[in-house]
């Protein structure tokens, strides 16, 4: 969603700006804007539309200064457009801000501002807060950051700020309550952003805000206190990403890239938790196997991709281990008064550990008493800061939209806990665990076999990405796959696309089955008899001569008969089948993207990390 970056020190505050913005572009936005401090004044561009265009707007009108502070809006209060681009001013234009978040009251604030005089402009929720400022400093307040501090206080809502005084020159400020926002030190000036990316090329040391934390950044320091005022002593933290891990690495676009690094996060992975003997090990892990032995139920929540991860997840863990399972949206499990005792085991699954839904559903779930495990992306973020045990799933950072290696890892971490906890509760023994373990160990390379086949893939995706629509099928383990691949589908190509249980069909999509209908049915061989029902399901599909694309276990020439296009995968273990699998179908989607000429890293309305509501 929205990004925020802030410089303050000698250089001119606006290429930094502009770089930093850049390397948030993929969070998804629709407008951009800059404000730097030049002799006293505050000056700012902004319009709607991609980074070029401000850029372009800064060369026909340049633009110089420091501190200075740079926003990329997804619009949520007021469509895109020149005027609700960020930054906003008072009245007088001597206070900037740039918001993440939404301020929930501001309609009333906006009222009671316009009795008193204040000006707006915009239709956005933000403009209140530098009208709000201004109006603490008429009333008296002593000096800017009390005046911040007093009009924080009045708005509801979530916030990362980056706020420019023209009467303060030589300070940036910022503020945090429920969006991320990070300050970057660095020597002799200092920067702050909404997410990491956006200053690695500037400085690997970062304080990460917690909310209700208001920094102040000198050339030469930086403060913090609350918002009640008490001075906090901040932690200045290494990041360990490397500034080349956010390139595109000769990589077409970062989603293709991030589609090639599978084989080596997933091997990662492995490396890291399974020992020689195949035994899964989590140092350090602060739920040790007595918890797991005594746990009653584990409740899984997440959004988007992160909830197919879910989903597979709960499959996994209740065929190979005896504990009940369930498994819901987060945005849906918030609000639907879920019964869940203490006892309960939520488990949190997402790539930035800043998804709005997932963290007020942890919230949630702590208040009953309940466990927090995290399966996450990002190191520091909001989520694994309010978990009591962090499965990291270390993808490094992923900055396509549309998620792929962060999904895959996700399912690796539930993989290897599963492992874990089967182990601990005595379902998995000894024969059983080896036998995973191998066919985990073999996964890297069935999906790096999966990669060399896109050629191929490329070739069927060229045949079938023009038309409206899709149906993707896929039973049991791959259930979730079907959705995954019919999400990648949509988010990327705008081809509409349908994933759907396979037995399901016949109570409706086999109504939308004619002879141009692609059908994509995940049929990789199984030990059991959802393999004989997926090839029913098939054929009713060819029955109504639906066009039928097939994720086949290579060799199996009863597919190859049935389907008009297979991709053939890997013989790989049932379970461990939709690692493989979803591999070709995000290639299917990526080149029928590329076919119907979408801007595949950053489709529109997409936001990277959803921090509102
Ligand atoms: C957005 C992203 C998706 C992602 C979802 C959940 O919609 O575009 O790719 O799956 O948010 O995000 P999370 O960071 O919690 O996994």
């Amino acid at each position: 969603m929205c990004g925020i970056v802030g410089y303050v020190g000698s250089r001119n505050a606006v290429p930094v700006l502009i770089e930093g913005l850049k390397r948030l572009e993929y969070r998804g936005y629709d407008s951009a804007g800059v404000a730097a401090l030049e002799d006293g004044r505050l000056n700012i561009r902004k319009c709607v539309g991609r980074l070029r265009n401000l850029e372009s707007q800064l060369h026909d009108t340049p633009l110089a200064g420091s501190p200075g502070i740079g926003h990329t809006r997804w619009a949520t209060h007021g469509e895109p457009s020149d005027i609700n681009s960020h930054p906003h001013t008072d009245s007088s234009g001597r206070i900037a801000v740039v918001h993440n978040g939404i301020i929930e009251n501001y309609q009333e604030l906006r009222r009671q501002l316009e009795a008193r005089g204040h000006t707006f402009r915009s239709e956005t929720d933000t403009e209140v807060l530098p009208h709000l400022i201004a109006d603490e400093l008429a009333a008296g307040a002593p000096d800017f950051e009390d005046a911040l501090r007093r009009a924080l206080g009045r708005a509801r809502g979530a916030y990362a700020l980056g706020i420019l005084f023209a009467d303060k020159p030589d300070t940036l400020y910022a503020a945090r309550h429920g969006s991320p926002l990070i300050v970057g030190v660095g020597v002799g000036e200092n920067f702050i952003a909404s997410d990491v990316p956006a200053i690695l090329n500037e400085t690997s040391r970062v304080i990460y805000l917690n909310d209700g934390e208001i920094a102040a950044l000198k050339p030469g320091g930086v403060t913090v206190s609350t918002l009640e005022g008490r001075s906090v002593q901040p932690a200045i933290k290494k990041v360990e990403i490397q500034a080349e891990a956010i390139e595109r690495a000769g990589f077409e676009t970062f989603m293709m890239k991030e589609i090639h690094e599978q084989p080596r996060v997933l091997r990662g992975l492995l490396d890291k938790h399974l020992d020689a003997n195949g035994r899964v090990q989590l140092p350090g892990f602060p739920l040790a196997a007595d918890y797991f032995e005594n746990l009653s139920r584990i409740m899984i929540i997440s959004c988007g991709t992160a909830y197919h991860a879910g989903m597979y997840g709960k499959l996994l863990l209740e065929n190979l281990t005896d504990i009940p399972v369930e498994t819901d949206l987060a945005s849906e499990f918030r609000y639907r008064n879920p019964r869940l005792e203490s006892g309960a085991l939520v488990v949190a699954v997402s790539q930035s550990g800043e998804t709005a839904d997932t963290l007020a559903s942890i919230r949630l779930a702590r208040k009953w008493g309940c466990k927090v495990l995290s399966i996450c992306n990002v190191q520091g973020s909001s989520l694994t800061r309010e978990s009591d045990a962090v499965f990291y799933t270390e993808a490094g950072p992923e900055i396509g939209v549309a998620s792929t290696k962060a999904y895959t890892a996700q399912l690796m971490a539930f993989c290897l806990l599963t492992l874990f906890i089967g182990r601990a509760r005595g379902t998995i023994d000894d024969n059983l665990e080896r036998a995973l373990a191998d066919a985990l160990r073999r996964i890297p390379d069935a999906v790096h076999y999966v990669l060399g086949r896109k050629t191929e893939i490329q070739k069927i995706a060229g045949k079938h990405h023009d038309g409206p629509s899709s149906l993707y099928l896929g039973r049991k383990f791959n259930y979730p796959t079907a959705l995954e691949g019919a999400l990648k589908n949509k988010e990327i190509s705008y081809q509409h696309a349908e994933g759907y249980a396979a037995g399901e069909m016949k109570h409706g999509p086999i109504a939308l089955i004619n002879e141009y209908l692609p059908v994509i049915c995940i049929c990789t061989r199984t030990d059991d008899e959802v393999y004989d029902k997926m090839i029913s399901n098939m054929k009713e599909v060819e029955a109504r001569h639906g066009r039928i694309i097939a994720i086949a276990t290579d060799g199996d020439q009863s597919i190859a008969d049935l389907a008009e296009d297979v991709i053939m995968v890997p013989d790989t273990r049932d379970e461990f089948s939709p690692l493989v699998n979803i591999v070709a179908l995000q290639l299917l989607a990526y080149y029928a993207a590329q076919a119907r000429g979408t801007d595949i890293d950053k489709p529109r309305n997409l936001a990277k990390s959803v921090t509102v509501e």
